[in-house]
């Protein structure tokens, strides 16, 4: 069909595409057929009829035909146009100016960087970045390979190891340093001993030799090594070095295990001591101790067995005569030239006879003698006898074989020559005569009994008393003279005013009423009798007697205790004086000074009160009699009335006659 376009319309479409940046690289272009609907001239066919000749008869040889013919028209049509489009590259989808890939599964830790693909943030993977790295993974999709060792986690977006307990380094690749442990390698390690610690626990890994919790303890006795399980080879009581095991052996052993006693020769600690054992001793080889051989002895075995004695711990006695000697070893005699046999008893000579071919006779007393030496000829002595010539009696002070033995008698005792017995002095006992008698015997064997008395001492010797103090006579029963006193009555009494004196220590025993070391002194004021110690018992008294205690009373009072006045009538010492007073008048039992009865007065109350006063001490004066005989009465103070005048003043005239009173008779004085 051929279009002849002759105008075209252009609809404006999409104008968005047009904002894309051709230059994004996610900006895809392509051609895009798009319809505008245009004004077009066509050809516009139609059927044009026409007439030619032609052989048909009927139709006069006309003939109709038909052409096609055009002609030029119009109409709305719908023209595809082409242009360039941009837009976003297929996966991607546009945002604003950009294309942004599409993620159908969303990236969860992640970036969507091109269609479908997540950039996973480190440590995140998967299509949509939505799983954590595993343990063995880090970063971006987890696609590097973790590099931690040892149990180290990793981190997951940096990859750094996070070091289990007891590593270090970059990759965990390290233990902790010694000494340390723990997370980071932070904590100290707390072993002894040069122990390792574990680096991850920090348990102590101890040393051989060593255990306990930080190592602190030696191994257990019996064990020792690594973990103190290797068992102990010491024996005999050794001791295992905690690490080694070396034995250290107690003294007397030695050898790896201490089963050897020390060598001979030497003995304990280390074996290191040389014996000190003489003449063949065997040395104990723990102490040293030496085991003598036969005849010797001393710690060091250094001793011959002593004179007389041989074998084993020189225990048993030597039988050998006539000087020979015994061989401290065994014992065998080995006889003095002149003697022979095993115990060398046999004389060679005959008896009595010496020297060369035995002619010489023996010089020695038959009686005292034992032998004779059959060379020399010399005597050998009975016990108790010495001398070339055995007559003569050991020297004073020893005794038996050859005199050799010295006397153990004391205090003078006699020794008897042979068997050394003692006869002790008076006043010794006992077998050497050491024991003084006992009090109360004295004299050969103690056995007389003493007869001295009152505490008298008896001479041991001879019995003769010697008198305690206050005592004489020969066996003590007289006592000291009076007035002698002491020791054989030799000191005289000094004690005065009668008193005794003992004969023992001449004090003196004073008798009641005196006082002192003589006996010198009489009792103070107001003591009487023995050591006057008794207190006077009187009132009104000077003292009293110091013998009998009797109260010396003042003048005036009288009684045991000197507490009564003297009785009426009586004054003075011991109430000797009679009273003088008169008209009743009462004597001071002192001093015998009349107290006069009232109306009277004078030094003896012999006379009465003058005119005018009465009464007690004639102090009061008179009332006023007014008809009276005179002034009033000098004892009553009574007026006397004249005849016909009574009352108490006699001024009262009387209706009757009164009779007169006698007056009372006046007293002279
Ligand atoms: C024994 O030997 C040991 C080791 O040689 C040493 O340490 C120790 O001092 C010795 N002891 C004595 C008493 O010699
Ligand atoms: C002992 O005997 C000798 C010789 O017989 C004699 O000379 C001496 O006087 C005597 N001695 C005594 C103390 O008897
Ligand atoms: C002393 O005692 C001894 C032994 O008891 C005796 O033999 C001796 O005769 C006594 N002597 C006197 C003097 O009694
Ligand atoms: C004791 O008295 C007597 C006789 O008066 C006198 O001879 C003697 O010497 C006196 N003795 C003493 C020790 O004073
Ligand atoms: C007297 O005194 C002496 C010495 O002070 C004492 O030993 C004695 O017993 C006394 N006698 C009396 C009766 O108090
Ligand atoms: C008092 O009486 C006593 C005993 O009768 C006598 O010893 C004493 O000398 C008398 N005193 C006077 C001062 O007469």
């Amino acid at each position: 069909m051929a279009l002849s376009m002759t105008q075209i319309i252009v609809f404006s479409l999409l104008q968005a595409a047009l904002t894309l940046n051709p230059e994004d690289p996610n900006v895809c272009s392509h051609w895009e057929s798009y319809a505008v609907t245009v004004q077009e001239s066509y050809a516009h066919p139609f059927d044009q009829i026409y007439y030619t000749r032609c052989t048909d008869i009927l139709n006069w040889f006309k003939c109709t035909r038909h052409r096609i013919s055009y002609k030029t028209a119009y109409r709305r049509g719908l023209r595809t146009m082409y242009r360039r489009r941009s837009q976003c590259c297929p996966g991607y989808y546009e945002n604003g100016d950009f294309c942004i890939p599409l993620c159908t599964e969303e990236c969860v830790h992640g970036r969507c960087v091109s269609p479908d693909t997540c950039h996973c943030e480190p440590g995140w993977g998967g299509p949509d970045c939505s799983s954590g790295c595993d343990s063995d993974h880090w970063g971006p999709h987890c696609s590097n390979r973790c590099q931690c060792q040892n149990g180290a986690l990793c981190n997951p977006i940096t990859g750094a190891c996070v070091c289990a307990a007891g590593f270090r380094g970059w990759r965990c690749e390290e233990l902790c340093a010694p000494g340390t442990h723990g997370k980071g390698c932070q904590l100290q390690c707390q072993c002894r001993h040069g122990a390792s610690c574990d680096p991850r626990t920090g348990e102590c890994l101890c040393a051989p030799g060593y255990t306990g919790v930080y190592c602190e303890e030696l191994c257990p006795p019996g064990s020792h090594g690594a973990h103190c399980e290797l068992r102990c080879p010491c024996q005999n009581g050794g001791t295992c070095h905690h690490i080694t095991g070396e034995c250290a052996c107690p003294p007397g052993w030695t050898g790896a295990v201490c089963a050897q006693p020390c060598p001979p020769g030497t003995f304990g600690q280390n074996c290191s001591q040389d014996c000190p054992c003489h003449h063949g001793g065997q040395c104990d080889h723990v102490t040293g101790q030496c085991h003598c051989t036969a005849g010797y002895m001393g710690d060091r075995c250094q001793e011959e067995c002593p004179f007389g004695t041989f074998g084993f711990q020189c225990s048993q006695r030597c039988d050998c005569h006539n000087g020979g000697q015994c061989s401290p070893t065994t014992g065998t005699c080995e006889c003095e030239p002149g003697y022979k046999g095993p115990r060398c008893q046999e004389r060679l000579c005959p008896e009595g006879l010496h020297g060369p071919g035995c002619t010489l006779p023996c010089p020695c007393d038959a009686d005292n003698t034992i032998s004779c030496h059959p060379v020399t000829g010399a005597c050998t002595c009975q016990p108790g006898w010495s001398g070339h010539h055995c007559n003569e009696s050991c020297p004073a002070g020893y005794y038996g074989d050859g005199c050799q033995l010295p006397c153990t008698c004391q205090n003078g005792a006699d020794c008897h020559s042979i068997t050394g017995g003692c006869t002790c002095a008076p006043g010794f006992m006992g077998e050497v005569c050491a024991v003084p008698c006992a009090a109360g015997t004295y004299g050969p064997n103690c056995s007389s009994v003493c007869s001295c008395n009152n505490g008298g001492t008896c001479s041991p010797v001879d019995g003769s008393c010697t008198c305690k103090e206050g005592w004489q006579g020969l066996d003590c029963t007289l006592p000291c003279p009076s007035g002698t006193w002491g020791l054989n009555c030799n000191e005289n009494c000094t004690c005065a005013n009668a008193a005794a004196c003992s004969p023992t220590d001449g004090s003196c025993s004073c008798t009641p009423g005196w006082l002192g070391d003589t006996c010198e002194l009489p009792c103070p004021d107001g003591t009487f009798g023995l050591n006057c110690s008794e207190r006077c018992d009187c009132s009104h008294a000077d003292g009293c007697d110091p013998v009998t205690g009797h109260c010396c009373c003042l003048a005036g009072w009288t009684g045991i205790r000197c507490d009564s006045t003297c009785p009426p009538g009586r004054w003075g010492p011991n109430c000797s004086v009679s009273c003088s007073c008169e008209n009743g008048g009462s004597c001071s039992p002192e001093d015998g000074s009349c107290e006069c009865a009232p109306g009277f007065r004078g030094p003896l109350c012999q006379r009465i009160c003058p005119p005018g006063l009465y009464g007690y001490s004639c102090a009061q004066p008179c009332p006023l009699c007014v008809h009276s005989s005179g002034p009033c009465h000098h004892v009553s103070g009574i007026c006397e009335c004249l005849p016909g005048f009574s009352g108490a003043l006699c001024n009262q005239a009387s209706k009757w006659q009164k009779p007169v009173l006698t007056p009372t008779p006046i007293l002279k004085g």
